[in-house]
């Protein structure tokens, strides 16, 4: 009897080191160690052993057997298991040699890098940062700013209007802001000078994409109101502005020119260090019409304003040729910055 037990004990042994696959294993844990195999029968023999010692050493022999057999079942099943995952990570591997060695981190992009330095360099300067909605009612966006309906000045900038009636307006009234001007109503209405703001944001025009010119681009405001205000103070702030974000060796100067909220009106410019001037916006003392649509008495209180192209701002400062590349999402231009 025991030199059965071993027999069907190595036998077992042996074939279960064979198996290779979660089946296989089940399949001879059920042949092996289940109610019907060969062990399970010799056990049910033991009965018809003559001596109560040999029927101990059987017994005991048949335990030790099954045991190594749990033991091989078990450690096959783990392999086996293992195995499986293996081979399935292997069959999904994705290559993604492509990245490796060279870990990019990403980064803001141009356009946002520009933002939040202006916003930086104005905060530095004593402004806080103030901002409106991007779909305007035509009230915000031109009449208050002195620009009632039929004003020429209005053709100056490609409106799109936008199909929706306010609930208090008319039809054709509401519109994608074309500035953000209308951020120094909407501060006015909201607070008691002294103001001091600028407005980044995004403004809308229908224009077609071509190398200067973009539908959809980013535009900063700036309005200062107090008491004695004057076209000196415009012209420090533009200066120390231009110091703090282009540097030491770069100029500003203002131009006469002409806007509607603004009276007088400049446009100011800034100079490279190498001499050459280059436009940057439009500025000028709020007009006493823009102050009274905002609630604030030009008797006792006035301002400057100020708003120039932030994109534009930034692909003079880089020498990128043309604005599109501003809003592409181009990784060769992207990563430049
Ligand atoms: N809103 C003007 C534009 O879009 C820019 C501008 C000019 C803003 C003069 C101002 C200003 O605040 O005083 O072209």
């Amino acid at each position: 009897m025991i030199s059965d037990i071993t027999t069907a004990r190595d036998a077992a042994l042996a074939d279960i080191a064979q198996a290779d696959s979660p089946d296989a294993v089940a399949a001879m844990t059920t042949r092996y160690a289940g109610k019907k195999g060969e062990l399970a029968g010799l056990k049910k023999q033991l009965g018809s052993l003559e001596s109560i010692d040999a029927k101990k050493e059987a017994g005991a022999a048949i335990n030790a057997a099954m045991a190594a057999i749990d033991a091989a079942l078990e450690r096959r099943r783990t392999a086996v298991a293992a195995d499986a995952i293996r081979i399935q990570v292997e069959a999904e591997r994705i290559d993604l040699t492509e990245y490796l060695g060279k870990p990019k981190r990403g980064h803001a992009h141009l356009v946002t890098q520009a933002w939040e330095r202006l916003e930086d360099v104005f905060v530095g300067l004593g402004f806080r940062v103030a901002e409106g909605p991007e779909v305007e009612t035509d009230w915000h966006n031109f009449e208050a700013l002195n620009m009632p309906i039929g004003h020429p000045a209005r053709g100056e900038w490609d409106t799109l209007f936008v199909d929706h009636v306010p609930p208090e307006g008319e039809a054709g009234t509401t519109v994608l802001r074309t500035h953000t001007s209308p951020v120094q109503i909407r501060t006015m209405l909201d607070e008691e000078p002294p103001i001091r703001i600028i407005a980044p944001g995004r403004v809308f025009r229908r224009d077609t994409p071509d190398a200067t010119h973009m539908p959809v681009f980013h535009q900063i405001e700036g309005l200062v109101i107090d008491r004695d205000i004057s076209m000196a103070d415009l012209a420090g702030t533009i200066d120390a502005f231009t110091k703090a974000f282009f540097g030491k060796g770069w100029n500003s100067r203002l131009r006469p020119s002409y806007f509607p909220f603004t009276e007088p009106s400049a446009e100011f410019d800034i100079q490279r260090p190498d001499g050459s001037w280059i436009e940057l916006g439009g500025s000028g003392m709020v007009h006493p019409n823009v102050l009274r649509a905002g609630g604030v008495d030009p008797e006792e209180w006035s301002g400057f304003a100020f708003g120039f192209g932030i994109d534009r701002m930034a692909i003079m400062r880089h020498g990128v040729a043309d604005i599109r590349e501003m809003f592409s999402d181009d990784l060769r231009f992207v990563e430049q910055f």
